[in-house]
């Protein structure tokens, strides 16, 4: 049945060796092995718009891939074998870039990294960056609405997407990507494709917003007593500098310790032991008034009141990327050192500290011998609260057999801060479950809706974010 797929999209564009699949069958965190009837990489627009209408007419399901780093599991295909991998990695040309309307149009396959170069080389920015740049797809940060690092000045991805281009899954084509600033016909589809997860349609390119480049900036590693102190250190940050802090990363000590252990080249950024740490970025787009100076008179004045322990201002690029290196490690080392049932909160920024310390202290007292690392994008409010197998446990084990219930026990000490259970990472089928249990019919009954709306014959990434109707 899937010759005549073979024949559009020709060799390059088509595959159902296992062999070449099995590379795009597992998530990044491995928890989730699916198969497919095959794996397509479409080269354009047209041919995505092929295969969607070939996918309707046979029923086949469609699983979007990018760059497979999704931490849901959102990109791997059930177990059932039933769907196509729909892959973006040939749809990767900039298609246009201009600095004069702060806009760059990029085809769904194209890396965050060569974005970043790309809005670089045209002397402006593009505001979102998360550990996986090397590798994330236009197509998947738009899917998932990515949030990263500098979510606390430029927002998620939805607030730098200025339009999309789509095939729906009757294979018709939505072309959305004018950029304009303002358009304010009726319901925004580029606003609800941020988010879809792939299961709406299939996203082909994006308009996105760039900022101006940087001339200055400034990148800090605080040691501090506390996570209150950080929140207290961060509105003194911005009280000093005004909206130039853009990056505010919660670091623990346990979490810092993984990093050192298990990535090579990395060494402890400050002299002494330290409960928590953060990382801080400031960037300014003019030379003058200086932003350093402003930084480190703030350090010092927290320093004096008992707020900061110890910080270093990195004092060359090289310095400052090293630091980043060890806040981006945290994940690569967190799957080295072994099994986490992992979570992606968030609840008011002011609640987070207090949060941090009730939800670790009613965890580990819960489920003895766990270990809570909570890190990540204070700024926002958003924490990776990851809760670490007993050391003494076969991982694997514990996580099928415990993990669900610990991932109910966090969700609901979220649901009782008001907070969600997805931050950023969106639900993906990782979080299927807990989605379905914690919404609320309202929200429930309106995922539903428009899903059917949309993709009524339920082709596209089925068994991902929109929980099957109540049996
Ligand atoms: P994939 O994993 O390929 O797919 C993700 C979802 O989007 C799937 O549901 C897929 O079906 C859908 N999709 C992909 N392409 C398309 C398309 N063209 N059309 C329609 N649907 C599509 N995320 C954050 O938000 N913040 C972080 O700080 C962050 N840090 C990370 C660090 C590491 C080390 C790793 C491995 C991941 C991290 N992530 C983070 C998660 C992940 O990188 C993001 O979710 C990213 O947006 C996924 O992009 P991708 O191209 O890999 O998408
Ligand atoms: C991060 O902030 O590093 C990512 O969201 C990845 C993770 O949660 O592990
Ligand atoms: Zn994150």
């Amino acid at each position: 049945m899937t010759d005549d797929l073979r024949a559009i999209l020709g060799p390059k564009g088509f595959t159902d060796d296992p062999v070449d699949m099995a590379p795009w069958l597992t998530d990044w965190r491995g928890r989730r092995t699916g198969r497919a009837r095959a794996l397509v990489s479409p080269a354009s627009t047209q041919e995505a718009a092929a295969v969607a209408r070939w996918a309707v007419a046979n029923r086949v399901p469609i699983v979007p891939q990018g760059g497979n780093t999704s931490m849901v599991a959102g990109a791997t295909p059930s177990a059932d074998g039933d769907a196509l991998i729909l892959s973006t990695r040939r749809m990767a040309r900039i298609r246009s870039i201009s600095a004069e309307d702060d806009l760059l149009v990029a085809e769904a396959g194209v890396t965050l990294q060569t974005v970043h170069d790309a809005a670089e080389a045209a002397g402006r920015r593009f505001p979102l960056s998360l550990a996986a740049k090397g590798s994330a797809t236009v197509g998947g940060l738009v899917s998932t609405n990515a949030g990263g690092t500098q979510v606390l000045r430029f927002g998620p991805m939805r607030a730098l997407l200025l339009g999309i281009e789509a095939v729906l899954p009757d294979g018709s084509l939505f072309e959305g990507l004018s950029g304009l600033r303002k358009d304010n016909r009726g319901y925004d589809l580029r606003q609800l494709f941020a988010g879809a997860e792939g299961t709406l349609g299939i996203v082909t390119a994006a308009a996105l917003r760039l900022v101006p480049a940087v001339a200055q900036r400034v990148v800090a590693w605080v040691g501090l007593p506390d996570a209150g102190s950080a929140l207290t250190l961060l509105r003194r940050l911005e009280a000093a500098t005004g909206d130039a802090v853009e990056s505010f990363e919660l670091v623990p000590a346990n979490a810092l310790a993984l990093v050192l252990a298990h990535i090579p080249g990395t060494r402890a950024p400050l002299a002494g032991e330290h409960a928590w740490h953060v990382l801080v970025e400031a960037t300014a787009v003019s030379a003058e008034p200086p932003l350093g100076s402003r930084i480190e008179a703030a350090l010092a004045d927290a320093a004096a009141d008992g707020v900061v322990a110890d910080a270093i201002v990195a004092a060359s690029g090289a310095q400052a990327d090293a630091l980043w290196k060890l806040r981006e490690s945290i994940s690569e080392a967190e799957r080295a050192d072994g099994v986490a049932a992992k979570h992606d909160v968030s609840v008011p920024v002011a609640a987070m500290p207090g949060f941090i310390a009730s939800a670790r202290a009613a965890t580990e007292a819960r489920f003895p011998g766990t270990r809570v690392i909570a890190f990540g994008h204070l700024g926002d409010g958003n924490v990776h609260f990851n809760v670490r197998a007993p050391a003494a446990s076969d991982g694997a084990a514990w996580l099928v057999g415990q993990g669900d219930e610990v991932s109910a026990f966090v969700h609901d000490l979220v649901g009782a801060a008001g907070g969600s259970i997805s931050a950023e990472h969106g639900i993906g089928q990782l979080k299927l479950a807990e989605f379905a249990r914690t919404a609320g019919s309202a929200r429930l009954a309106a995922v539903r809706a428009i899903k059917a709306a949309l993709d009524p014959l339920g082709i596209m990434n089925p068994g991902k974010l929109v929980p099957p109707p109540q049996a």
